[in-house]
């Protein structure tokens, strides 16, 4: 009897869900295929995950503005992002370990992120290292690092990456210490005892696919980036102590304006939410700033990122790039954020949710449809080109 008959499923799919199209379809997927401890890692946020909610219901507080009878003959998506044109205002967000939710996730994600022609950024803590990405893809990616307290490790892993070609850094600057983040440590993730391990073991029996798929045939299963500093293989116990001991929480902009004189190529401050920060990134020498709270991931109760946008964008919008992420699930949402002032977005959870429920050629048609929706809403808002998009086309 076919397999299908048997367990209801086809490749991914199941039954109930034969044609993922839209992003909630995708974490269902994931959500089948994962192990709990990592789709909820995924998944959550910090706290109350009030700041995560947050940022995907501020987006339904704008309404677009239909309008009609304007010749939308001509509708184009790409938009000039960071030094390149690109099929849509999108990119695909650091994720750790991203290795953990897909077979060498990482390249999966650089390889659908290339076909729908939009970048994708390497994490500091992703299992790929980036020379194997670009052999996968045949360019560089961008990259994101986070401040180690030895600068030698943090000048090498630049060269590294430099010596990829890659162009664009983002540095991220909200994580002086991990949130709280408490599904983490319902689960047992960030606990090596005996009770946690059994559990974690149980819930991995749970899911033989992912075990032979990504546990088994995924490895090596440590930061390809950091090799220099550790080559064991990570989970969630040796992020939180990796983090802990070789993050440095002291930082400042002075070492900002450090980086600067290093990177030549164009940096990106990732993790602004005010104003003020936005303006102290520009002065120290930012190309552009990344309007972030970490997916709220990081400090609970701060406002969302589509409501600080526009703030951010009177701020440093003549002098800098500014981009934003946090709760974009739809072209649609990437329409808003654009007409708020964006030049782009960043995707976190939904590639991440797409590569480990139906791999590179689910995260290949989840971003055809986001670009598809970018396209049908500008048609029906009267646009023809990306720029047109201003804040005169949103209602609240
Ligand atoms: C599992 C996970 C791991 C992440 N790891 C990183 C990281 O290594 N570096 C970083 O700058 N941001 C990291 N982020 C934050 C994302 O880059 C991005 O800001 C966030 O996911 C955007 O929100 P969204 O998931 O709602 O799209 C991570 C987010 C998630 C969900």
């Amino acid at each position: 009897m076919p397999a299908f008959f048997r367990t209801g499923k086809l490749g991914h799919m199941t039954r109930e869900n034969i044609n993922p199209v839209t992003v909630p379809d995708y974490r269902l997927l994931a959500k089948k295929r994962l192990p709990r401890f990592l789709f909820d890692y995924v998944d959550g946020g910090a706290n109350e995950e009030v700041t995560m909610a947050a940022n995907m219901a501020d987006f339904s507080r704008y309404r677009l503005k239909q309008r009609v009878m304007r010749d939308v003959g001509q509708v184009d998506t790409e938009a000039p992002l960071c030094g390149s044109r690109r099929s849509m205002p999108l990119v695909l967000a650091p994720v750790g370990m991203a290795g953990l939710m897909a077979r060498r996730g990482e390249v999966q994600g650089a390889r659908a992120a290339k076909r729908a022609g939009v970048p994708f950024t390497a994490s500091t803590v992703g299992i790929c290292p980036v020379e194997e990405i670009k052999e996968a893809i045949g360019e560089p990616c961008w990259f994101q690092l986070y401040m180690l307290r030895d600068r030698g490790i943090v000048e090498r892993i630049l060269e590294r990456a430099a010596r990829t070609g890659c162009e664009t850094l983002i540095f991220t600057v909200d994580l002086a210490v991990t949130g709280m983040r408490h599904r983490d440590w319902r689960n047992g993730m960030l606990d090596d005892g005996s009770g946690a391990r059994f559990a974690k073991l149980r819930q991995l029996i749970a899911r033989p696919g992912w075990l032979w798929d990504v546990g088994l045939q995924g490895k090596p299963h440590d930061f390809g980036n950091l090799s220099e500093v550790s080559s064991e293989p990570v989970d969630l116990v040796r992020l939180k102590n990796f983090i802990a001991s070789q993050f440095d929480p002291t930082v400042t902009w002075k070492d900002i304006a450090w980086l600067r004189e290093r990177w030549k190529g164009r940096l990106l401050i990732k993790g602004v939410l005010s104003a003020e920060d936005a303006q102290a990134a520009v002065d120290t020498g930012a190309d552009g700033v990344i309007v972030s709270n970490h997916g709220g991931r990081q400090l609970d109760c701060v406002a969302s990122g589509v409501e600080k946008l526009p703030e951010v964008v009177r701020a440093v919008g003549a002098q800098a790039e500014v981009l934003m992420d946090g709760g974009v699930r739809n072209g649609i949402d990437v329409v808003k954020a654009v007409a708020l002032g964006a030049k782009g977005v960043l995707i976190g959870r939904p590639w991440v949710w797409a590569v480990a429920g139906a791999g590179e050629e689910g995260l290949t048609r989840l971003l055809g449809v986001f670009q598809e929706e970018i396209r049908v809403a500008m048609a029906l808002m009267g646009v023809n080109k990306i720029d047109e998009l201003t804040p005169d086309l949103l209602e609240s």
